[in-house]
């Protein structure tokens, strides 16, 4: 019987997994809905929400059976149904509870594996419990600030600090380039930094200005000369802009070795220009994920740049 990956496409997303997967060369045996099956053991995609690794198919004789043989493989279980929705719900009910609340920027995340699993026929499922993520289907949601914040670009840079950075920050500065109208700004704000340097070519709300160690430069960021400015401990960029554009910025500031961190959105027209997305990937030590508050955009991220 083949293992699988599974691969979890991004609701609306799926022409770019698609093309993600054929980049890499791998072809897809099967597709259930938004669930791309690869056969054999295959490194997690950028346009996936959730991969699964070693996904077995299971038989199973009743809805109790199921239940049984999950329970058997591990605790919580993430289901994505594509057909026999009735059956399968049935299954998952008879699994543990888990806790799938929205969590506070910076918490924790949970520590136990959250696997995958869907029903392809009433008596065959494929389940995994090695997964990319800890959050069922790899959908985590915050309990969000309906307050302060100025946008809901803010979700991202809590989702980069809560998943990928959660190391504590004990001073230094940061630098928010495509600032406008704040969003970014006020999340770099609540962290410790001494200093926040907020770039835009349109101000900032005046709000998020009073809360001061903002300094705010109303300007182009491509404008931007690492010259003038000391370390950098977090690189930050929410501009809008085409890729090339973004990873010469980044570069420039890279090859200045003044900037130990850094975040990016790259953002996308109508398609993905895989072409400057990889050559954001041959900058060592660097990923791109898809964060789950992304929309037709990604993240590029480099921790240690000078280390
Ligand atoms: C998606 S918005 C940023 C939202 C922001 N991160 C927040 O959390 O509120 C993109 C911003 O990029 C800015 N932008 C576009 N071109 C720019 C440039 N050359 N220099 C600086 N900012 C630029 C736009 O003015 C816009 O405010």
């Amino acid at each position: 019987m083949s293992i699988y990956t599974g691969y979890l496409a991004i609701h609306n997303f799926e022409s770019e997994l698609e093309r993600e997967l054929e980049l890499k060369g791998l072809k897809i045996a099967k597709k259930c809905d938004r669930l791309y099956l690869v056969e054999g053991d295959h490194p997690q995609m950028i346009w996936a929400q959730m991969t699964a690794f070693e996904l077995e198919t299971i038989a199973i004789a009743s809805i109790n059976d199921g239940a049984k043989k999950l329970k058997a493989l591990g605790r919580n279980w993430g289901l994505f149904t594509v057909a026999h929705h009735r059956r399968a719900q049935l299954i998952q009910d008879e699994l543990p509870k888990f806790n799938n609340k929205p969590i506070p920027f910076r918490h924790p995340l949970p520590t136990s594996p959250m696997g995958f699993w869907t029903l392809l026929e009433p008596d065959q499922m494929i389940a995994s419990t090695k997964t990319t993520s800890p959050f069922a289907l790899g959908e985590m949601d915050f309990q969000e600030n309906k307050t302060m914040p100025p946008s809901r670009a803010y979700l991202k840079l809590w989702e980069f600090f809560t998943v990928y950075a959660p190391e504590a920050i004990t001073g230094g500065a940061s630098i928010d380039v495509g600032s406008c109208p704040g969003g970014w700004t006020w999340v770099l704000r609540t962290l410790e930094f001494d200093k926040v340097i907020s770039v835009d070519k349109a101000p900032i709300e005046e709000r998020i200005m009073d809360l001061g160690r903002i300094e705010f430069k109303q300007e182009s960021a491509f404008g931007l000369d690492p010259k003038d400015f000391g370390e950098i401990d977090w690189f930050c960029s929410d501009i809008i802009c085409y890729p090339e554009r973004l990873l010469n910025l980044v570069k420039r500031f890279l090859e200045s070795s003044k900037v130990k961190n850094f975040v990016c959105t790259i953002k996308y027209q109508s398609e993905v220009d895989w072409e400057n997305t990889l050559k954001f990937l041959e900058i060592p030590n660097s990923r791109i994920v898809h964060l789950h508050h992304n929309k037709h955009e990604v993240t590029w991220f480099l921790k240690g740049a000078n280390s």
